[in-house]
């Protein structure tokens, strides 16, 4: 079948909110503006490194960007709790409508690919033991090319490893930037709004799909070229 379906993981399956409980625990009240600096952070330290050509581990991103938000909102975090917070990172929960959403796909016969920034280690941790891993044929790095999104190369190692060209394939992510870089590699790109305040960069182009829930994705793609 010519045609394929690439998820982006952070925040588009999983859901990174995921930390709070530990994070409260740790923190308190100043939890929810911690997590959302920390991930904000987190991403912008991922730029960074692609740009530098300076590649880390996205665990190293994560890792300094939980520091530094947790500086700014003068908080420390002795080791113990650091790992602690870092481990349910390793942890987090997929959103609820992800298991019968890929489930839909699988059943249509849509092949399904994990895309992420996150090492292979790290993602198929995270999807086995969120239940997903079934549903998908591979787990696509980063970190075979050494660079994060947007970096045009690691779209063009998605399209290479599906075995199709970059238009043949969707991604369905719910970071703007995600779907932007896509859309500027070539590949057809839908965009997930996780969070009903979020805004889709002014970018001179608007994401071809906008979707609310995975469920019934297969009625909403197009059929060209799928
Ligand atoms: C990922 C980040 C960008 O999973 O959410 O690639």
């Amino acid at each position: 079948m010519n045609r394929a379906i690439a998820f982006d993981i952070y925040g588009t399956l999983i859901d990174t909110d995921g930390v709070l409980t530990v994070l409260s625990e740790q923190v308190g009240e100043k939890a929810p503006a911690i997590c959302a600096l920390w991930r904000n952070k987190q991403l912008e330290y991922s730029f960074r490194r692609g740009l530098m050509q300076d590649y880390q581990d996205f665990s190293i991103c994560t890792r300094d960007a939980l520091l530094f938000a947790c500086q700014t909102h003068d908080v420390k975090l002795d080791a113990q709790a650091q790992r602690r917070v870092l481990g349910s990172y390793a942890e987090l929960p997929a959103f609820a409508d992800v298991a019968a959403g890929l489930g839909q796909l699988v059943d249509a016969g849509v092949p399904l690919h994990a895309f992420s920034n996150g090492s292979r280690a790290a993602v198929t941790g995270l999807l086995q033991r969120a239940g997903l891993s079934g549903f998908f044929q591979q787990v696509v790095s980063v970190e075979d090319v050494q660079s994060f999104k947007p970096d045009p190369k690691v779209y063009a190692h998605l399209a290479q490893q599906c075995a199709l060209p970059a238009s043949q394939i969707w991604l369905v992510s719910s970071n703007p930037f995600d779907v932007l870089g896509a859309a500027h590699s070539g590949l057809r790109a839908a965009w997930l709004q996780r969070d009903l305040g979020a805004v889709f960069d002014p970018w001179g182009i608007e994401p071809p799909i906008t979707l609310h829930s995975l469920l019934g994705l297969a009625d909403h793609l197009p059929q060209d070229p799928l």
